[in-house]
């Protein structure tokens, strides 16, 4: 019973780990882009367990990757040559776009991280980090100290020492009211302006969409403006991927290309959905960089044999069926949907986002304040029509994040957006 079991989850596991909704839900099964509650409700899942289940819910051709993989071998350790761990290490180093690319996986996006900010750190002999205000990057001791964002840090204790940079939200703070070009002219004036107070950072981390922050982004081309100026002092560029990668944002296969004027980052980090479900995270990095350590470093999970064949069929079956492009067109119906149906509801500050990755931001009416009961409202209500989505944003959890599987069809968008629509209207 999901009562019993909300009961005994309540008793055992923490008070900081939340759930969603005032009856919380068991999923017990999906294929495709629906999941099943168990009391046998079927839901459309706009929200794929926070973007993990990238491609589909039960895809036969991963599923059956796993099973035939579970029958051989589930883990050796990276003490051992590992087959399909290579494999997958060569694909994404050639689709990273960073030439001489190392890869080291991880089992998530927070040691991903943390791995990045060891290589930084090390590589750079500098311990001050620059972040993005409103950023988020895992849960570790180390990737706390770079999260951007109050909701999600617990402790200011930091073994770095963190300096916030302006831009990652396009539409708050103070340069919000200039237009593009402008904006970005602004920010990368302030970060110029921060250099010449700090001792010599070792890399910038940013998100190209900020996931936890309400899928919200700058202006495209502000993070190639950023890593001219970085670049001239040596200081490395981090594009943490972790939600953006594998072309969920349409245009694009990983977020950094929108901003990929003056070359590829330094380093990029990678996990949730890369392996369709299965804990896979990863850093990229330039051989130099990822060689700088001399002292042995491991992840005993990371790379498994397992999870590593699903990551391989999950990238033959996103490429082959151009997922990507799949995100672009029918996320572009999405969010035009999603507009039309926002201009009705004068709670709605803004809808954002590109591909599938759809953020919608809400205030109360009249002002600019955030409404973070208004979007717990329409979470439950799009649960009554039949639809689940996310939450986010750093200003007190008011946006609705939308992100389902790439593998969404015109027909799901359409039923997806009519239930929005009505869980919309019902909190005018
Ligand atoms: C951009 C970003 N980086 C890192 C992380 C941390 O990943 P994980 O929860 O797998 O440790 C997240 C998780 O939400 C994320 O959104």
């Amino acid at each position: 019973m999901t009562d019993d079991l909300l009961g005994r989850h309540r008793s055992v596991l923490p008070d900081w780990l939340a759930l969603y909704y005032e009856q919380p839900l068991e999923i017990t099964h999906g294929e495709g882009r629906h999941v099943w509650d168990a009391e046998g409700n079927r839901y459309l899942d706009f929200f794929g367990g926070i973007l993990t289940t990238m491609t589909a819910h039960a895809l036969p051709e991963i599923t059956k990757a796993v099973s035939d993989q579970a029958a051989r071998i589930v883990h050796s350790s990276t003490l051992y040559l590992n087959r399909p761990m290579v494999e997958l290490a060569e694909r994404i180093a050639k689709l990273s776009g960073i030439p001489d690319a190392r890869v080291f996986f991880t089992t998530s996006g927070t040691e991903a991280n943390d791995t990045a900010l060891l290589l930084a750190t090390t590589y750079r002999r500098s311990n001050t980090v620059l972040a993005m205000r409103n950023s988020y990057h895992g849960r570790s001791f180390s990737s706390v100290g770079i999260t951007g964002n109050r909701g999600w840090s617990p402790t200011s204790l930091s073994p770095l020492q963190t300096l916030y940079v302006h831009g990652g939200v396009r539409t708050r703070g103070p340069f919000a009211e200039l237009d593009d070009y402008d904006f970005a002219a602004a920010c990368v004036d302030d970060l110029k302006d921060l250099l010449g107070h700090t001792r010599p950072p070792a890399a910038l981390i940013a998100e190209p969409i900020q996931g936890v922050g309400g899928f919200t982004s700058p202006p495209d081309g502000l993070y190639a403006a950023f890593r001219e100026v970085l670049h001239e002092r040596g200081i490395l560029w981090i594009a943490d991927e972790v939600q953006t990668g594998w072309g969920r944002t349409g245009e694009h296969f990983w977020g950094w290309q929108a901003h990929g004027r003056s070359g590829p980052p330094d380093m990029l980090t990678f996990a949730k959905g890369i392996g369709n479900g299965m804990s896979i995270g990863g850093v990229v990095a330039r051989s130099e960089i990822m060689n700088c350590l001399d002292a042995n470093s491991i992840s005993t999970f990371g790379g498994t044999q397992i999870t590593m064949a699903a990551g391989l069929a999950n990238l033959t079956y996103l490429l082959e069926h151009d997922l990507q492009g799949n995100a672009r067109r029918v996320g572009g119906l999405l969010i035009e949907r999603l507009r039309a149906a926002a201009a009705q509801v004068p709670a709605v500050r803004e809808v954002r986002g590109r591909g599938l990755m759809i953020g919608i931001e809400l205030t109360r009416p009249g002002t600019d304040e955030a409404d973070p009961e208004a979007a717990s409202a329409v979470l439950e209500a799009a649960r009554e029509g039949g639809l689940l989505i996310g939450k986010g944003g750093g200003h007190d959890t008011s946006a609705l994040r939308v992100a389902p599987p790439l593998s969404l069809n015109v027909a799901e968008a359409e039923e997806g957006a009519d239930i929005l629509e009505q869980a919309l209207r019902s909190i005018r």
